[in-house]
């Protein structure tokens, strides 16, 4: 998507925010954008307190001298922006292309409010042609995989799981210290079931579905932004 369109995603959430407010920010290309509104409006005096999804966003905050916190010191926020690589008509979601979806799902369930910003090529009929990120435990990595192997057999999976490597050529690390297994299904018939055959999994850690979470979207078009939800 054109840097143009996330931009006028983002730019369309700041009416969610208010000051005072505790917000989630999330990770990838077009929350970068929404962090640097948001850092603009920091600079005029609006107050906030924010919860990073990502080392990457926390570094990007503090260079915007965001002021952020941990859901230690507060247990819910207000709201949390997140950009989604693919969002279906139920506004369920496959997110985790950067790598950040624990963090991302953890913030968003924190949130009285989640809202996806993307443009609308995100949009699709049926989940699934985005490989779908699945975190899991470095210990038992072969065995985790013979699981989900299983598991995308039974869901009649139509690609291939692959371990997520680096720029470095190594296994991608996420931020909190797990590899990630891309599972291209093609299809997702039945999120729910999905989601909760892979969460039986000793090893996994979280997977992308993002399922009763997100309650609104702002997507960009050429056209103009669309919003979904409330
Ligand atoms: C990060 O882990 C992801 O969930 C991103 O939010 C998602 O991949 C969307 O990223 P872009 O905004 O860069 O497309």
């Amino acid at each position: 998507m054109s840097d143009d369109l996330k931009k006028q995603a983002a730019k369309a959430a700041m009416q969610e925010v208010r000051s005072g407010m505790r917000i989630g920010l999330g990770t990838g290309s077009t929350a970068k954008h929404f962090v640097d509104y948001l850092g603009a409006e920091v600079a005029n005096g609006f107050e906030c307190l924010c919860v990073p999804t990502s080392e990457a966003t926390a570094a990007q905050a503090r260079s915007l001298n965001i002021p952020l916190t941990t859901l230690d010191e507060i247990d819910a926020l207000d709201v949390t922006v997140d950009g989604a690589d693919e969002i279906d008509s139920n506004q369920v979601l496959i997110k985790g292309g950067g790598g950040a979806l624990l963090r991302e799902k953890i913030v968003a369930a924190a949130s009285a409010k989640m809202v996806v910003i993307a443009d609308t090529s995100k949009i699709v009929d049926q989940l699934g042609a985005f490989p779908l990120p699945i975190e899991v435990n470095k210990f038992g990595l072969g065995a985790t995989t013979n699981l989900v192997k299983k598991i995308m057999n039974d869901f009649k999976a139509q690609g291939d799981l692959v371990l997520r490597a680096g720029s470095d050529g190594q296994p991608f690390e996420t931020d909190g210290g797990h590899f990630i297994l891309d599972a291209s299904f093609g299809r997702i018939s039945d999120a729910k079931a999905l989601s909760s055959a892979l969460l039986e999994v000793p090893g996994v850690v979280q997977h992308g579905l993002f399922i009763n979470l997100c309650a609104a979207a702002y997507l960009a078009s050429p056209e103009g932004v669309v919003t979904m939800g409330e």
